[in-house]
């Protein structure tokens, strides 16, 4: 018998027309609460889901404010059926196990749930398929664009230099992958003065955007620092959803209308 072939070949999920990686070089840069809001965003006009591949670090129950919640499953087809808020379809490992339990699963363990997070969910027929990833470069992202076919890759950074050298590792992940990069969001790119409204730089400007340039990848926005971003997230109600008319729900549907340009 042939060797199970680990980079068999990709197969699409019925009924789900795009699916967008939102990746990092670093955790704690805002990339959960960039994909949430993008789902969110994207999720005004189109039909979205949204999955937490971070299965270290599971965010999007709380940050979409259903924690404890507990998918079902169709006894037809035996897949588990996504928890829907605000409208758009959520699957997530903090769903399936107890919120302080550690994941200790390497290499086959994660492809394996990766898998089915893929296969065995009842996604039904969604425009984007937002997949939030963990940081880095490894297991789980090879996995996702081994599996399906990516329709691009959105990564997350923020300004300051150190931030610069992940970013270039997470670039250099996709075109190894063969993934088209939609383009860079900067986070906490700036912030507003409130005794002012000017802008100010919360980090030092470092050469992300001259590189970005120079690769000619695209800066899909750039989301200011707001403490309201963070606790909106703390309190399960996205900001795009809590704040609709601020700057910073704006950029994110500035970015989803960039998406769906080139994702129609
Ligand atoms: N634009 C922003 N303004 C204010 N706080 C933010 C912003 N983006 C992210 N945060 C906060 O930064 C922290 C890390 O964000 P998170 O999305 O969890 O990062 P990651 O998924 O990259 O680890 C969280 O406390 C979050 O609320
Ligand atoms: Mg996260």
């Amino acid at each position: 018998m042939a060797a199970p072939n680990p980079f068999e070949k990709q197969t699409s999920i019925p009924g789900v027309k795009h699916i967008i990686a939102v990746s990092s070089g670093k955790g704690g840069v805002g990339k959960s609460t960039v994909a949430t809001n993008l789902a969110m965003a994207l999720g005004k006009k189109s039909k979205v889901g949204l999955l937490d591949a971070d299965i270290y670090g599971p965010s999007i129950p709380r940050m979409l404010g259903t924690l404890g919640q507990k998918p079902g499953i169709d006894p037809e087809t035996n897949q588990l059926i996504p928890i829907t808020r605000y409208g758009i379809k959520l699957m997530s490992i903090g769903f399936l196990i107890e919120e302080n339990a550690a994941v200790v699963w390497r290499g086959p363990m994660l492809f394996k749930a990766m898998d089915q997070f893929l296969r065995d969910v009842q996604w039904g027929e969604l425009d984007y398929l937002v997949v939030d990833l963990p940081p880095g470069t490894g297991d789980i992202q090879l996995t996702l664009a081994q599996k399906v076919p990516v329709a691009g890759a959105v990564v997350v950074s923020t300004p300051q230099n150190v931030a610069l050298l992940d970013v270039k590792k997470a670039v250099d992940m996709f075109q190894r992958l063969n993934v088209p990069l939609l383009g860079m969001i900067e986070n906490m790119a700036y912030m507003i003065n409130p005794a002012n409204g000017e802008k100010m730089q919360l980090f030092p400007k470092g050469e992300i955007d001259s590189y970005a340039k120079a690769q000619g990848i695209a800066k899909l926005g750039e989301v200011p620092f707001n403490p309201s971003v963070g606790l909106a997230c703390e309190a399960g109600i996205p900001i795009v959803e809590a704040n609709s008319n601020g700057a910073e729900a704006q950029e994110f549907m500035r970015i989803a209308d960039r998406i769906r340009e080139v994702c129609p």
